[in-house]
């Protein structure tokens, strides 16, 4: 069975290394290539934008792909809109391998917004100390409010830090420890945290360590899936595959 991830996120990894151990499933994944050492993974692998829905399809029936599982960053929308569109024109089963959202809990303050920038307006005008973990994507926001100094995380160091008067750069790659996060929240002085609302146990430490340090966070939520069949649990992936292979 040909299987197309869409990946370039950790969920996509382990489902990768499962298929990889299947000698009945020809897995392939796909990267948008935005990041300049990807981890090395056991499957074959493709990297770069596929040209639109028309490219996406294309791409299915050239490689006779039966299946197709998004397991894209849940606020990387525009691909997971054309995954859908490709697999409704192609009639390729599609499944949306998405990480449930964060839910605040005891000791949270958290503010949610629709937007990187309405984060930035809830920052409010006193210069604060702020922890960006939203990696290199919509930094180019808090320009609008160089008041503050920013505190950035990311893979690779983006060009638009250069926007911001007051940062400084850290280059990481999750998953992210608690003691790791609430030693670099000390050392910093961190006094809000922005991030957007992904989900998943990779990053989630920052949020723990927030919430310990009595910090609040500005949470930005997700774009909607649309309709796609969606899984949250590595099991669940793998029953749907079972369920989408043809009979022998
Ligand atoms: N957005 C985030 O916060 C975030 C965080 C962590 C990781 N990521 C990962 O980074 C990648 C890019 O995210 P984004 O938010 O820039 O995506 P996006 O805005 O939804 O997609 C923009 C374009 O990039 C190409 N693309 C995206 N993901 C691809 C993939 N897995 N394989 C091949 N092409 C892909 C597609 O180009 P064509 O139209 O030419 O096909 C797509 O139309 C995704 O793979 C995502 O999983 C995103």
């Amino acid at each position: 069975m040909r299987i197309l991830i869409l990946g370039g996120t950790t969920q996509a990894s382990q489902l990768a290394r499962v298929l990889a151990t299947r000698g009945d499933i020809k897995p392939l994944l796909s990267l948008a290539g935005r990041t300049q050492n990807p981890l090395p993974v056991p499957i074959p692998s493709r990297t770069g934008g596929f040209g639109g829905v028309e490219g996406l399809v294309a791409f299915l029936r050239m490689e006779r792909i039966e299946a197709l599982i998004d397991a894209t960053h849940p606020f990387a929308a525009q691909m997971s809109a054309h995954a859908r569109e490709a697999c409704r024109q192609t009639s390729v089963p599609l499944l949306l391998f998405s990480r449930p959202a964060w839910t605040a809990g005891e000791g949270d303050d958290w503010t949610e917004v629709a937007s990187m920038e309405d984060a930035v307006v809830a920052l409010g005008e006193n210069p604060r100390r702020v922890f960006l973990t939203q990696g290199r994507l919509q930094l180019a926001a808090f320009a609008a409010a160089p008041q503050h100094f920013y505190l950035v995380r990311a893979i690779d160091e983006p060009v638009e830090l250069a926007l911001l008067p007051n940062h400084k750069f850290v280059s990481a790659r999750g998953p992210f420890e608690l003691e790791d996060e609430l030693a670099l929240m000390r050392e910093e002085g961190i006094e809000i945290l922005v991030s957007k609302n992904s989900g998943g146990d990779a990053t989630s430490a920052k949020l723990l360590a927030a919430r310990k340090l009595h910090i609040p966070v500005v949470l930005v939520a997700r774009p909607a899936t649309g309709d796609a069949t969606e899984a949250s649990l590595l099991a669940e992936v793998l029953r749907w595959i079972e369920s989408h292979r043809a009979a022998p």
